[in-house]
């Protein structure tokens, strides 16, 4: 007979780093991971929103900016343990076919998503490791797994991001951590598409029509659901979308 399966990993005991917790999926993964029993600490440069959910959750706020060495060192210093890192700060800049490249956007989504990500992992790796049962989670994107028209400055980021997961998760195969990547598809957050696009209407439209865009409690519960399976369960890729985008390019809009 097979063992019982083990039981879930509760959040409590646990400290949770959420990267870009200001907003959007950040911010709901935070509220998740709080009510999980984690103790959290919540990451992002706009600090009046930081603080204000911080308190709400009974959690710390602690200003990070991923992209600068001197603001992740001064945030590793305030967070010396840390079980949990939810790679979530990134972002898109501009929606242009590579004949047309905005150079500066592709630094700025490169900065962000990837070298951002990479400079925060790296600090935090030996805290993770020294836990005893660490995992590093990217929050990545099916942009990172399949390329689109108009994408390629976020898609070659988001496949960074997942070349980053595969490749961190083969190093640390002797190592007490796990290395998770949540892939969403559309997900309607406030800001997501109106950074992307910097219009209000063209942002609408990025969701016209479909009935029930994912939205970022749904990627939280994902989140949340990876990080409390028993420690020897690593959930390498977990691809999430709304039923009615079946792939990248196949959406149901009504009207
Ligand atoms: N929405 C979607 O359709 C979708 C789909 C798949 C994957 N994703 C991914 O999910 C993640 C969250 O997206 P979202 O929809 O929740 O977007 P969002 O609301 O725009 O959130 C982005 C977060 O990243 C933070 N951030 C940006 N630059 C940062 C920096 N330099 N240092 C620290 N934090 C920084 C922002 O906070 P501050 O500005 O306060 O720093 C903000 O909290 C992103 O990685 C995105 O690529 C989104």
């Amino acid at each position: 007979m097979s063992a019982p399966p083990s039981p879930p990993l509760p959040g409590t005991g646990r400290t949770a780093v959420v990267t870009g917790a200001s907003s959007g999926i950040g911010a709901a993964t935070a509220t998740r991971l709080a009510a999980e029993g984690f103790d959290v600490v919540l990451g992002a440069r706009r600090m009046d929103r930081l603080t204000e959910l911080a308190a709400a959750l009974g959690a710390r706020a602690l200003r990070l900016d991923v992209t600068d060495a001197a603001s992740v060192d001064a945030f590793m210093a305030q967070v010396p343990r840390v079980d949990v890192l939810v790679n979530n700060a990134g972002g898109a800049f501009d929606a242009r076919p590579v004949a047309e490249a905005d150079l500066d956007s592709w630094v700025r989504t490169f900065e962000v998503n990837v070298l951002g990500t990479v400079r925060l992992t790296k600090a935090l790796l030996p805290a993770l490791i020294a836990s005893g049962a660490g995992d590093v989670l990217f929050v990545g994107s099916t942009a990172g797994l399949v390329s689109y028209e108009g994408g390629a400055s976020y898609t070659a980021a988001k496949h960074g991001v997942h070349t980053l997961a595969e490749t961190l998760r083969l190093e640390l195969f002797d190592q007490p951590v796990r290395v998770i990547e949540i892939a969403p598809g559309m997900v309607r957050t406030d800001e997501f598409a109106l950074n992307r696009t910097g219009d209000r209407e063209k942002a609408d439209a990025v969701y016209r029509g479909v009935r029930a865009p994912l939205v970022a409690e749904d990627v939280a519960d994902c989140i949340a659901w990876a990080l409390t399976r028993p420690h020897h369960v690593n959930v390498d890729l977990l691809v999430v979308r709304p039923r009615a985008q079946a792939a990248q390019h196949k959406v149901h809009r009504e009207g």
